[in-house]
């Protein structure tokens, strides 16, 4: 169940999001030594962050709302803890926010010169208090890909928000084609959801007055769309991540057909913990078993329509 993602090799087709557990140096380890096929860091960005106030973080019956506004150790620790992880042999891929446009080069030069193997650049958060998630804004989004895509070799990826209207697909799609871009990672969280407390008459978490990103099992159609729209949209030169709502190996085989090139878990490894790697694992070589597939690249995109 081998499978690429840009130059990158990764030996299954499941690994982490960033930040579900990823924050801290013993947080990644433990990622390295499991079952997820790359070690997948938490949105970085120039100065260590202790993000929102709590509570930040809540599970649903079926996933999570949160709005943790990136709590992070700051580039610097990234590329160092990369350089300790690098003997697991298992692709590290940095994930960088920003604060401003020009956090964004001066952090992606930064790992470009480190031993990350791919960079996820997350033009999607959407709980940073009076910042837009950039990916909406077509202008901004553009000119920071210019900005970022040709400073080096290591691939180039975007963590996208969902996209619901075909026009803003096909517009977020012609600008990563202009660009440099590798590869890209939808879905993050539904942005700005709330979800609220009866008795208490209160929304579960603090910030942001109760609005915060949806993850997990309500947000997995909108990530399968996504996927397979942006999959035609950018052809095959392109690889995607597919996330958002996967619990299971028959999820992971979902995203496959609808082609994505391997799948990240996040809501449900904050429920479950390291062990849903090997979980998710075996339960889609068993599905891709049972169906008859010898390769990931055998099923990638093989929806077929009624
Ligand atoms: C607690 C939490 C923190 C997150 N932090 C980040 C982050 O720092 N960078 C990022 O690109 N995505 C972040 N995400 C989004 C996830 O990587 C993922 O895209 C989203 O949760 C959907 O996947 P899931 O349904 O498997 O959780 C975060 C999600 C959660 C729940």
């Amino acid at each position: 169940m081998k499978t690429k993602v840009a130059n990158a090799e990764l030996n299954s087709y499941v690994c982490n999001a960033s930040g579900i557990k990823d924050v801290a140096y013993e947080e990644l380890k433990a990622i390295a030594e499991s079952n997820s096929a790359a070690i997948v860091m938490k949105s970085c960005t120039p100065e260590p962050r202790s993000g929102n106030e709590e509570p930040r973080y809540m599970r649903l019956p079926f996933g999570a709302i949160q709005s943790m506004g990136l709590p992070n150790l700051g580039y610097k620790e990234y590329i160092r803890i990369a350089a300790e992880l690098k003997k697991y042999r298992k692709p590290i891929i940095a994930s960088v926010a920003g604060l401003s446009p020009d956090d964004f080069p001066k952090i992606v030069r930064a790992f470009q010169n480190s031993d990350v193997n791919l960079i996820e650049v997350n033009l999607s958060c959407p709980n940073l208090e009076g910042k837009p998630q950039i990916a909406y804004d077509f202008n901004a989004a553009d000119e920071l890909l210019g900005s970022i895509s040709n400073l080096g070799y290591k691939p180039i990826g975007i963590k996208l928000p969902p996209y619901y209207d075909l026009a803003h697909f096909k517009k977020i799609a012609d600008i990563i084609k202009s660009h440099n871009i590798s590869f890209i990672t939808c879905i993050n969280s539904v942005g700005n959801t709330l979800a609220i407390d009866p008795e208490n008459e209160t929304p579960l978490i603090k910030p942001k007055s109760g609005l915060g990103g949806l993850s997990g099992g309500y947000i997995k159609n909108i990530a399968l769309a996504n996927v397979k729209i942006f999959r035609e949209l950018l052809g095959n030169r392109i690889s995607i991540f597919g996330v958002g709502g996967i619990n299971s190996g028959t999820d992971a085989f979902e995203f496959l057909l609808a082609g994505a090139d391997a799948v990240q878990i996040g809501t449900v490894f904050e429920k479950e913990g390291i062990h849903c790697f090997r979980r998710i694992n075996e339960e889609f070589e068993s599905i891709m078993k049972r169906k008859g597939y010898g390769s990931v690249l055998e099923a990638r995109g093989n929806l077929k329509y009624l």
